[in-house]
């Protein structure tokens, strides 16, 4: 908790003059930072905030998977930011552009938005959005969750939150250290944040398109075999200024739009 709290006020320092009613909180332990900016937006909250947990005890992932992360060994976020894109597309990719470029020239993408370090999961990402009610003024609020492990967390543990229908063990975890020696999530979130909220602001203006290359820097799945959730098999052949995943298969390209498929390397 100290090393998040030493780390908050030039977190806010460098980001408020961008944002201005920015706010940071660290709490030491919260059900889920995603879930509670969410419900702080449906009560009508739409400030700009960047929420910060020591432990929390029911982190979410995608595909209605659990987080897992242990205090002080991890980094777990959420940043709650009003934002008007004209197209949403490829949002949670740029978020792991904008991450991997801050962390370390290592870490790589794996679609749509998994961190990875040497071909293992390093972090996540979560975004959801929310409306005010107000029709006429209708604001929608991205709430950008981040879990980063700093440790190199136990397979077991990881594995015990993944989902009960699972057919395929998780693969054992990577951890910020291995590669960056010392650096404490404190240092990790001071090293993320004010190019996480530059990036979201490039994103609203100038959409995927200005992410586009940057991905495929990063991209883990260009050139691989890949096996989606309905079995298909294919190579990955990058993404398009939409940020969806070209997957060459039998039956000609496929072009994948949803968050709801996964991808596997086979
Ligand atoms: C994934 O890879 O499945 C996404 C994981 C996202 C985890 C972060 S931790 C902070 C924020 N709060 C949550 O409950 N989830 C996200």
């Amino acid at each position: 908790m100290s090393d998040l709290l030493a780390h908050v006020e030039s977190v806010w320092q460098s980001v408020v003059p961008e944002l201005p009613g920015f706010t940071v909180e660290v709490l030491p332990s919260i059900d889920s930072t995603n879930s509670e900016l969410m419900r702080r937006a449906r009560a009508g909250l739409m400030e700009p905030v960047l929420l910060v947990a020591e432990e929390q005890t029911a982190g979410r992932g995608r595909l209605g998977k659990g987080w897992h992360s242990r205090a002080g060994q991890s980094l777990t976020f959420s940043l709650a930011l009003p934002l008007a894109p004209a197209d949403w597309s490829g949002l949670s990719l740029a978020v792991g552009v904008s991450l991997a470029n801050s962390l370390h020239p290592d870490v790589m993408l794996k679609w749509p938005n998994d961190l990875w370090l040497q071909r293992r999961k390093l972090g996540g990402i979560l975004v959801e959005t929310a409306h005010n009610g107000d029709n006429a003024t209708r604001q929608r609020l991205v709430v950008v969750g981040v879990g980063i492990n700093i440790a190199r967390p136990e397979a077991a543990a990881v594995a015990a939150l993944a989902s009960p229908d699972a057919t395929v063990a998780p693969m054992a975890p990577a951890g910020l250290a291995e590669v960056l020696v010392g650096l404490t999530a404190g240092e990790t979130l001071k090293r993320v944040t004010p190019a996480l909220v530059r990036d979201l602001q490039a994103f609203e203006s100038q959409g995927f398109a200005a992410f586009v290359q940057r991905f495929a820097q990063r991209d883990a799945l260009t050139g691989q075999s890949v096996q989606l959730s309905d079995g298909t098999q294919g190579k990955a052949c990058g993404v398009n200024e939409q940020g969806a995943l070209l997957v060459l298969t039998a039956a000609g390209m496929q072009t994948i739009t949803s968050s709801e498929v996964s991808v596997r390397p086979c």
